[in-house]
């Protein structure tokens, strides 16, 4: 979990920011005015709809792969014909209370949650009813992988749906580099609380002494390589102890937390084909912010 701390570029792994102070801050981020990521997918999602069903028909077994939030689940549930729903996540509370919610409000919804960690290959419960499959990878979150790591896990995907089985993806367009900077460096600082809350864990949970007020949030967009960075700086020359390991760093170190890359449509949909995918539709918002992607694991792939 540490071993990057003492790296030449100090890094932490990114799944440090989701335990429950951070997925409340998540959720706060997904409502700053400045990040656009969420509330403009919701809005395409909800207008994508009766298009995604018309191009796959039938009754659909929907795969979720780990979101946090009910909320854009939902909308495809009320808007597809959906049969079954198999939540993957690594967080049994989070499978326990997506179960029972959509449970209440949808019965006669199939619910079968899979608990299991999507970097590894995940095998889809045997009991599901026949029909189509269709994973939703919603919130960005392949940009959160390197291009390579979001070909394997893409990959994976495919292997777990089966060939004619489809994928609903959603990712961040490029766009200037200013208007991408503003979405991960809010003026009113949630998205700092959140990188720093990275920190605030380590101290309560690995017996760490990292001083929050002297590690700054710092997301710079770098155009050459399409993404956001995140980092915390230090802002002084300092010794942090985690148990009993001692790390230094000097004023300007920074440990970076999470990265966010952003495509350009045809950059990737190379990478969808690259993975074995064929591109079936998009969707994106009026000024081309963010889109939506419809993918079918192509036959081809099963030779691979
Ligand atoms: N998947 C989100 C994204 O890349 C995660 C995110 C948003 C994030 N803001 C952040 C991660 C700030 C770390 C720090 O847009």
């Amino acid at each position: 979990m540490l071993q990057g701390l003492a790296d030449e570029q100090s890094w932490l792994p990114s799944k440090l920011f989701y335990d429950d102070e951070g997925s409340r801050l998540f959720e706060a981020i997904c409502d700053v005015d400045e990040y656009y990521p969420t509330r403009t997918e919701l809005g395409i999602l909800e207008a994508c709809r009766s298009d995604v069903a018309e191009a796959v028909g039938g009754q659909l077994t929907l795969v979720e792969y780990g979101s946090g939030s009910t909320k854009k689940v939902r909308l495809l549930l009320d808007g597809l014909d959906i049969a079954a729903y198999v939540p993957i996540d690594i967080s049994r509370w989070y499978l326990e209370e997506a179960a029972e919610k959509l449970a209440g409000s949808h019965p006669g919804l199939v619910v079968r949650p899979v608990l299991a960690d999507f970097n590894q290959d995940i095998r889809l419960p045997d009991d599901l009813p026949p029909g189509p499959r269709m994973a939703f990878f919603p919130g960005g979150t392949i940009g959160n992988l390197r291009p390579h790591d979001a070909v394997d896990f893409l990959s994976r995907t495919g292997k777990t749906l089966g060939t004619g089985g489809y994928l609903l993806i959603g990712y961040d367009l490029r766009k200037e580099p200013q208007r991408l900077h503003a979405a991960y460096n809010d003026r009113a600082g949630v998205t700092a609380d959140f990188n720093r809350n990275v920190l605030r864990r380590l101290n309560s949970e690995l017996d760490a002494d990292f001083d929050l007020d002297h590690w700054l949030h710092y997301a710079p967009y770098v155009p050459a390589r399409g993404r956001i960075e995140m980092h915390l700086v230090s802002d002084r020359n300092q010794e942090v102890h985690v148990g009993d390991e001692t790390f230094h760093f000097y004023r300007g170190d920074s440990i970076r937390t999470e990265l966010s890359h952003k495509y350009t449509r045809p950059g990737f949909d190379s990478l969808a084909e690259a993975a074995g995918f064929e591109v079936m539709r998009h969707w994106m918002d009026d000024e081309q912010l963010f889109c939506v992607s419809l993918l079918r694991v192509s036959a081809l792939s099963v030779i691979r």
